[in-house]
């Protein structure tokens, strides 16, 4: 998408923010998500990242320095929901990209989500999986929608889902999503798909 034009409003604005971490014009640098939220605070909004592992909290800390909206912790975030939970605000987004490293991490996400509905039940969820072998997190999510809340599930998947790769797609639940969301997600996965796939294959899912 770098030099594409004619991008939908809100591409633009992400190739806009990958745009401005490079100057030279020349794609070096790539956001990752705790930069693009940083960049999408409003002044009275605050920002709390949360990270388990010492050399990448070191990391989060130093690109944080000195910013009085953003708190960097050394946590495990599913021990910090606690903590930080429900925010004074009462509006906000819990944002979960998880390492997937351990084979339990889904069923950790429906805990957190049970969790985090609890302590407060209007809050925004958004949870990052991966698409490898597709049964996990299908059965992951009839385990959610039986928790009863709103929630969206948006996907896109580069390759045929039974294609022998590891990696063939990405998705996101969202809870509670915000209004009009899953149109502008309706209107976003195929123009993502578009842009990104390679030949014919690939697939989106919103449900
Ligand atoms: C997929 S990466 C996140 C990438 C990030 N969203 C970005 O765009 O740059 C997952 C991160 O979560 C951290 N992590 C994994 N499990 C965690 C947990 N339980 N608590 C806090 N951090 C965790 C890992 O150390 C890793 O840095």
């Amino acid at each position: 998408m770098w030099d594409q034009t004619g991008l939908s409003a809100e591409l633009t604005e992400y190739v806009a923010q990958v745009r401005a971490l490079n100057p030279s014009g020349e794609l070096r640098y790539y956001p990752g998500s705790p930069r693009i939220a940083r960049d999408l605070l409003r002044p009275a909004d605050r920002l709390i990242l949360i990270e388990r592992h010492p050399a990448d909290h070191a990391l989060l800390k130093t690109e944080f320095t000195g910013d009085r909206q953003v708190a960097v912790h050394h946590q495990d975030g599913y021990t910090a929901l606690k903590a930080f939970l429900p925010p004074p605000e009462r509006r906000g987004l819990v944002f979960i990209d998880p390492s997937f490293e351990l084979k339990d991490e889904f069923d950790r996400l429906t805990e957190a989500v049970k969790r985090i509905h609890r302590r407060w039940a209007g809050g925004i969820i958004a949870i990052w999986y991966p698409i490898l072998d597709r049964a996990p997190s299908l059965h992951w999510q009839q385990n959610l929608r039986k928790l009863g809340i709103p929630m969206l599930c948006a996907e896109l998947g580069l390759y045929p889902y039974d294609a022998p790769f590891g990696l063939h797609g990405n998705g996101m639940i969202i809870i509670n999503p915000p209004w009009q969301l899953d149109a502008t997600l309706g209107r976003l996965l195929p123009e993502l798909l578009e842009n990104l796939r390679v030949g014919n294959d690939g697939q989106f899912r919103l449900e």
